[in-house]
């Protein structure tokens, strides 16, 4: 199944939500990868999250950085850079997977898509949308 991205996704700063419709364009090409035994997108499926993640989370981080006030956005940043970094955990294990046939490349994708999909959907409307709230609430200050 599809993830599909809907408006209410959007977070207000637009170069995270651009990168966030990115991953899900990814994330839906490793799907048909999957369905059609695309073994060599599926691998650089991999490396594509490996590499844009970090620049997405760093992007996020470094906004709340910048643009949150400190004191109103902190615990919102720790516990985001939590979320981003359990991220970055879970995934190298899928990384470390010897991986010793094409069924194995697979059964692999199979298990990954379904995990990142929710964990891309879950943390954008629970963790992201906070970041977005946050930040438009300390520019309505100023
Ligand atoms: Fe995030």
């Amino acid at each position: 199944m599809n993830i599909e991205w809907t408006d209410d996704l959007i977070i207000g700063v637009d170069i995270i939500d651009e990168q966030h419709k990115e991953f899900f364009r990814r994330i839906n090409l490793l799907f048909q990868s999957i369905e059609t035994n695309d073994l060599k997108e599926i691998a650089r499926t991999f490396l594509f999250v490996r590499q844009y993640v970090n620049i997405h989370f760093k992007t996020e981080e470094d906004f709340m950085k910048n643009n949150i006030n400190y004191e109103y956005g902190i615990t919102n940043y720790i516990e985001h850079k939590n979320d981003h970094d359990a991220f970055i955990r879970d995934f190298t294990e899928f990384e470390k997977i010897k991986i010793k046939s094409k069924r194995e490349i697979l059964k692999i994708a199979k298990e990954f898509y379904p995990w990142m999909r929710n964990w891309l959907s879950q943390h954008i409307t629970c963790i992201d949308k906070k970041m977005g709230v946050i930040y438009n609430k300390s520019v309505e200050k100023k």
